[in-house]
């Protein structure tokens, strides 16, 4: 089975999403091998987001997701990566469609709700950063 590393973001748990998301992804099929709350420390939001560290976004995109706890979990099924991408719909909300989470719960892009892996190598790398 495939794995994929998923994060309710810092305004999913503020906004009392943890068990919605939660319970999408069950329902879906997939299954939650690993979950942990956590304050990510400085270090390893700009590890974890180092893809953009050139991109104007970067500073805000760290302080936002360190600004409180998140919900890391590891989680499995078939074609999990995929399959959970879709779930949590398009980056921007507002071009995200209705049934996803973030077409159902978000309008911005700085406060999408949920991360997910973009790929099976990132999700290796990212299960790796904060799952040991
Ligand atoms: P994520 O990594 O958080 O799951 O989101 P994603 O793959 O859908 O989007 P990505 O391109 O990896 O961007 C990471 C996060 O940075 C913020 N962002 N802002 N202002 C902008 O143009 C912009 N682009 C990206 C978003 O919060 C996005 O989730
Ligand atoms: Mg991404």
């Amino acid at each position: 089975m495939e794995k994929t590393f998923l994060m309710v973001k810092p305004d999913g748990v503020r906004r009392g999403l943890i068990g919605e998301v939660i319970g999408r992804l069950e329902r879906k099929g997939l299954k939650i091998e690993a979950m942990k709350m956590m304050v990510i420390e400085e270090n390893l939001a700009k590890e974890h987001y180092e893809a953009h560290n050139d991109k104007p976004f970067f500073g805000e995109l760290i302080e936002f997701i360190i600004s409180g706890p998140v919900v890391a979990m590891i989680v499995s099924g078939r074609e999990a990566v995929s399959v959970a991408r879709k779930m949590m719909g398009a980056t921007d909300p507002s071009q995200a469609e209705p049934g996803s989470i973030r077409g159902d719960f978000a309008t911005l892009m700085s406060e999408n709700i949920i991360h997910g892996s973009d790929s099976k190598e990132s999700a290796e790398r990212e299960i790796k950063l904060f799952f040991g």
